[in-house]
């Protein structure tokens, strides 16, 4: 016995449906080697990768059509890494990251569900080097600006693992640390443009909430 209880989903995403294996609920806890403590994981966040959240279902649906073409791209703070799995199955070369000692078990475990082959993880914690990670052209991420020190600890990990020219690309249910995180990305070089993401999720559930986008761009100056 694993110590939480799981329960099988389906989301649609652009019409195709995902098997997704996810926690019972946001009541789930079980560290019994103490690896998500050691990780700095509080026993109340300890269940929040396991769950889709609406963020998450706007972010994949976004992947859906985007043009992935030639670029190396990181999900940061994946969770279920629905995002992922959309473009791993459109053959994009993705990379998932997360700090949660589960959410690696889990991926597998939804790649099988969804009959797709092997696609590459890495740990990513925010709060410190992840020196194997590397550099990506496209970050996205969903809902990750939850909690207080994360817009500065969150801009820095990105900033540490963008290439020269790069896009950011996140969603937020219009949390507080929006405009933190805005401004902590500025102050690294990074442009940026909000939009509104659509009112309603594919299933029919209202969302409240933004697309945050950023980007920088290398200009080569020849003298
Ligand atoms: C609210 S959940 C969102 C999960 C997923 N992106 C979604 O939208 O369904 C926040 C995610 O950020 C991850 N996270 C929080 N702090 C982190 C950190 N310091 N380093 C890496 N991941 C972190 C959590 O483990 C969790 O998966």
């Amino acid at each position: 016995m694993p110590g939480y209880h799981v329960k099988y989903q389906t989301a649609t995403v652009g019409g195709t449906d995902y098997l997704i294996r996810s926690l019972l609920n946001l009541q789930q806890y079980s560290d019994p080697q103490g690896e998500a403590e050691l990780a700095g994981i509080s026993s109340a966040s300890w269940s929040l990768f396991g769950h889709i959240w609406p963020s998450a279902r706007i972010l994949a649906e976004a992947m859906h059509t985007f043009d992935l073409t030639g670029k190396r791209i990181l999900e940061i703070g994946a969770g279920l890494a629905l995002a992922s799995l959309v473009i791993h199955r459109r053959a994009g070369d993705m990379t998932v990251s997360d700090w949660h000692p589960l959410s690696q078990a889990f991926l597998k475990e939804n790649l099988l569900l969804n009959k797709l082959g092997p696609l590459k993880y890495q740990t990513g914690n925010w709060e410190s080097a992840n020196p194997e990670l590397g550099q990506f052209d496209l970050i996205i991420g969903s809902d990750v600006l939850y909690e207080r020190q994360q817009p500065g600890q969150l801009a820095a990990f990105i900033d540490r693992h963008a290439a020269p020219s790069a896009q950011v690309i996140i969603v937020d249910p219009d949390r507080g640390n929006r405009v933190g995180f805005c401004r902590e990305m500025t102050g690294l070089g990074y442009d940026y443009t909000t939009r509104r993401a659509n009112s309603f999720i594919e299933n029919g559930e209202p969302f409240k909430g933004r697309f945050l986008t950023f980007t920088r761009s290398l200009e080569l100056e020849f003298s």
